[in-house]
């Protein structure tokens, strides 16, 4: 598997010079549609508010979203499925599915499954089971900060939750031949067999519902657009076995510090980590944030910056919960009244402070860990 046949974008491997200016074209080459005016309108008026992801363009394509919210309509319903490779420390970037889910969750009180992919890790990065183990309840608990609802709120880890997954993994697998995965993931001959079979498992909490409920429930899935081509192979499996096609919403990446391609956990200088200190936070930002500003002071204050290219407003759009701010921030940032050693400043604040409250919450998460857990019974009585 590699991008050396012009892919910009796979799971495992994302170019570093994918910008702004690809992700439409990507979509579309992926085969999934752009979130427009109206759609945004329809799911923000479904959910009773707006947010940022969305109008932001953070979100911004889809898979039969507009079925998930005529089912939501018609009382039918649907249940959320994201998930997370625990591959090492979690960055920003990884987090941001995780916010907009939980919005989505709060927003519709619905049930939400939350896949942990050791597995994926396992083969994909040759990560030993002890170091996984480990890993992984580190991840968990750095997603339960945010505060997801634990009633309505399934973590399923595949080296724990084999039995569920296997069976039901081996039902999509028997439908997935190696022309189909070498064409879309890129394998190679010389891969490993277990990256051929991967594909099945994280397609199964997409089915599950319907699978334990025995009539058919839907899936809408949060990710960000390098795990599309999953579930691309998911959505032409899953008629074929009597369930309905998962819907998805997909967000572009939060980008390296240095602009362009996406945080990657693999170089510590290219994000923010959550466990970073609010030294850290700052001297990262200062030193490394790609800036949209101009290259003096003088020019800045003569002609503005660009906000839409500068790595601390894209984030900053998104933490910040006051939109009135941001958008005064936008203006003084583009007008030239505040320079970028301003604004990053303010924005490695911004960071900190969320990251401060989301390690107090961690230690609460700790303490109910067990109650997210997943088991059969819990998330078919979730569903009464
Ligand atoms: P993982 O752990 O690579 O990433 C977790 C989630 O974060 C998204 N993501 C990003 N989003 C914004 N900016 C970035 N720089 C960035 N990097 C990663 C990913 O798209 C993902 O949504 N195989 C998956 C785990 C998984 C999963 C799922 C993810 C299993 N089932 C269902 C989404 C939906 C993985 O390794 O994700």
């Amino acid at each position: 598997m590699s991008l050396n046949d012009n892919r910009d974008v796979t799971p495992w491997e994302v170019s570093e010079s994918l910008g702004e200016g690809d992700y439409v074209r990507i979509a579309s080459e992926f085969g999934a549609g752009l979130i427009d005016s109206d759609l945004r309108n329809r799911l923000e008026k479904l959910a009773g508010g707006t947010n940022p992801f969305l109008n932001q363009g953070v979100f911004f394509a889809h898979r039969d979203l507009n079925l998930a919210l005529d089912d939501l309509e018609s009382g039918k319903g649907f249940y959320l499925y994201t998930g997370r490779g625990p591959s090492g420390k979690m960055h920003l970037g990884h987090l941001l599915p995780f916010m907009f889910t939980r919005w989505l969750q709060k927003s519709f009180d619905v049930n939400l499954i939350i896949q942990i992919t050791d597995d994926e890790k396992f083969l994909f990065r040759d990560l030993e089971w002890k170091q996984l183990s480990q890993v992984t309840r580190d991840n968990i608990l750095d997603i339960l900060s945010l505060g997801f609802d634990a009633r309505r709120t399934h973590i399923l880890i595949d080296s724990i939750n084999g039995s569920t997954l296997y069976r039901r993994g081996v039902e999509v697998a028997r439908h997935i031949n190696v022309t189909l995965s070498k064409a879309v993931f890129g394998f190679q001959d010389s891969d490993n067999v277990g990256k051929f079979f991967f594909t099945s498992i994280q397609s199964v909490p997409a089915f599950l519902v319907s699978s334990l409920l025995g009539r058919n429930i839907r899936c809408l899935i949060p990710h960000a657009i390098d795990q599309d081509p999953h579930f691309k192979v998911s959505r032409d499996v899953l008629p074929k076995l009597g369930y309905l096609k998962p819907s998805s919403i997909i967000s572009k990446f939060l980008p390296s510090l240095k602009g362009g391609g996406k945080m990657s956990s693999s170089d510590p200088n290219s994000g923010i980590f959550l466990d970073d200190t609010p030294q850290v936070v700052r001297k990262k930002i200062m030193k490394y944030a790609f800036s949209g500003g101009r290259d003096t002071a003088e020019e800045q204050r003569k002609y503005g910056a660009n906000p839409d290219i500068d790595f601390s407003f894209n984030v900053y759009k998104l933490i910040e919960d006051d939109q009135v701010k941001v958008s005064k921030i936008r203006e003084e940032y583009s007008s030239g009244s505040m320079l970028s050693g301003e604004l990053k400043s303010l924005v490695a604040e911004k960071i900190s402070q969320v990251l401060a409250e989301l390690r107090e919450k961690r230690e609460i998460a700790t303490e109910k860990y067990d109650e997210y857990l997943f088991s059969e019974d819990r998330l078919i009585e979730s569903f009464r």
